[in-house]
């Protein structure tokens, strides 16, 4: 029904994936795999509802309406069986900014925040540019399956302010079980903890699993957790800077929008509202039809990487398109998996090592794109490493 084929020439439209490949890899003509955001259209429901507007020819001072708020609420409650309210919903120009604005509202400096690497790296930049202190709850790798190390969780919950949690986990691919949420949940009650919970790709789930709102399982840790939803990953609307962030707690809630407020950062985008809106009324066979064609790239991978005899391993995915290769086992260090994919393969990936010095040997490339570029990146990363 939606063409995932079709391969899209993105050069030359100031796209950060494509036209800053020299910057970041050192040549322009690597396929570029890297930067979380995918090489399929934006669904045409959105592309029309942007037309539409763009084509009132008077884009001034904006607000967001009604609708754009029941749009979000509905997605919510039929897609994550969510019930939240209009008055909790927080505009935010993006997740990180609002893993920074968190920061400020709820911490001082010196406190300490949880995370969990490998995790996203500017989860890092949001404690370390604000002059707070990071603990390092390190996931652990077992049978190659992440899993929480709750003893030390529960150690470093003690004296931590707040937490910044990945949910679904990017970059190793977690979808979090309601167990393993309850738990970090109710230690962090226990120990006065906000959470943060990024669930900026929970949408974007393989078939089989199910995401979880951390704030949905129990009304003392909805108390605590401020949860931030967007449509940009969703609908592959990442340039239109459009976030949610849900606060049912007041008091929280008033301590964020301060600090938004203060920076004069609540108007928006006034093309985001009108994109989020179209995506979450009309995105839910486009979202579910994505993730079907998602988990067939992942097959592409892991059928590719079976000639190598475990030599470099996919970690089994359960949600985002991102797949997190595991190249220990060749033995080499990063720096030569690097210019081995940069140099002989002509692949442009995310480096391991940023995400965390626990991810030395890993490599995470992006599988949002058409099949015939995935299959054909396998053949160039297999020949590069000699299989
Ligand atoms: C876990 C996570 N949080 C946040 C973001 C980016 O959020 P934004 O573009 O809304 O700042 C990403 C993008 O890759 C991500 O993976």
């Amino acid at each position: 029904m939606y063409d995932f084929n079709r391969i899209i020439d993105r050069q030359s439209t100031a796209n950060i994936k494509y036209d800053m490949r020299e910057k970041f890899f050192g040549k322009d003509d690597v396929t570029p795999m890297w930067v979380a955001d995918m090489d399929f259209e934006t669904p045409d429901f959105i592309r029309n509802a942007i037309v539409e507007r763009a084509n009132h020819p008077i884009y001034g001072y904006s607000f967001r309406q009604d609708s754009y708020y029941s749009s979000i609420i509905d997605w919510v409650k039929r897609r994550h069986n969510w019930e939240i309210e209009k008055d909790w919903i927080v505009y935010s120009p993006g997740i990180v900014p609002a893993l920074n604005f968190s920061t400020l509202a709820f911490t001082k400096p010196g406190d300490e925040i949880i995370v969990q690497p490998p995790v996203y790296f500017p989860f890092f930049t949001a404690i370390s540019d604000h002059n707070r202190i990071e603990l390092r709850n390190r996931l652990l790798l077992s049978n190659e399956k992440y899993v929480i190390d709750f003893d030390d969780f529960e150690e470093k919950a003690k004296t931590a302010s707040m937490f910044f949690l990945s949910s679904p986990h990017n970059p190793v691919g977690r979808v979090w079980t309601r167990d393993e949420l309850k738990k970090l949940g109710d230690i962090c009650v226990d120990n006065n903890v906000i959470i943060i919970s990024d669930e900026i790709h929970n949408d974007l789930i393989l078939p089989g699993y199910k995401h979880i709102p951390l704030a949905s399982i129990s009304e003392d840790i909805a108390n605590i957790t401020v949860t931030c939803i967007a449509p940009s990953k969703t609908f592959n609307i990442a340039g239109l800077a459009t976030s949610s962030i849900i606060i049912s707690n007041e008091e929280l809630r008033e301590k964020f929008e301060k600090v938004i407020n203060s920076l004069h950062l609540s108007m928006g985008n006034l093309f985001g509202a009108v994109a989020s809106e179209a995506g979450y009324t009309f995105g839910d066979k486009w979202v579910d039809s994505l993730m079907q064609y998602v988990g067939g790239n992942f097959d592409i991978v892991k059928s590719a990487l079976g000639v190598t005899n475990g030599a470099i391993k996919l970690i089994p995915p359960e949600a985002t398109y991102m797949a997190w290769l595991d190249f220990r086992s060749l033995g080499i260090d990063d720096e030569e998996i690097k210019d081995t994919l940069i140099n002989k393969a002509q692949l442009g990936l995310s480096h391991g090592p940023i995400f965390g010095e626990e991810a030395a040997g890993f490599q995470r490339i992006n599988l949002a794109a058409p099949k015939a570029v995935v299959a054909n990146a396998m053949e160039k990363l297999l020949a590069a490493f000699n299989f």
